[in-house]
């Protein structure tokens, strides 16, 4: 059976994981949160390829290739989940399922965090369990993928 792949892209500062406000976001670095996806996609029968960008346009065009190619995305936005409509208008595009992944909870911290832009075409978001969040979208993802 042909491996399927998954795109996991994370927007700005979160290559700072780790020393970045280790009380809201964990102390667990990119670097092995971006490990341990790669191993968790790996036991549901994906093909993780985790990419991390401070640059909205870099995003936007990763995310133009993922609806070309048709590949399923991770996306934690990060700070343009709250205002980028780029972001949305690029996600929109998307041919194959976008889970919106948060580490915290934004409804339960400041109010500009109350919106997410993304979310409306998003298949679905999970937010607030750490870097857990990311396993429990994969296992959401490969759920989907089972049933398409
Ligand atoms: C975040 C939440 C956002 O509000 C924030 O700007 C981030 C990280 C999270 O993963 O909890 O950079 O997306």
């Amino acid at each position: 059976m042909a491996v399927t792949r998954v795109w996991v892209l994370n927007g700005p500062n979160l290559n700072r994981l780790g020393s970045r406000e280790p009380d809201v976001y964990g102390s667990l670095s990119y670097e092995q949160l971006a490990a341990n996806v790669v191993e968790e996609a790996s036991g549901l029968g994906l093909q993780a390829e985790v990419r991390q960008t401070n640059d909205e346009a870099e995003l936007i065009e990763w995310l133009h290739q993922a609806a070309d190619e048709s590949i399923p995305v991770l996306l934690n936005p990060a700070a343009f989940t709250h205002y980028s409509y780029a972001i949305r208008d690029a996600c929109a595009m998307l041919t194959a399922p976008l889970i919106e992944v948060h580490l915290s909870n934004p409804l339960a911290r400041e109010e500009f965090r109350h919106t997410s832009v993304v979310a409306g075409v998003a298949t679905g978001t999970i937010s607030g369990f750490g870097a857990d969040s990311y396993r429990l979208a994969l296992r959401a993802l490969a759920g989907l993928l089972a049933q398409s």
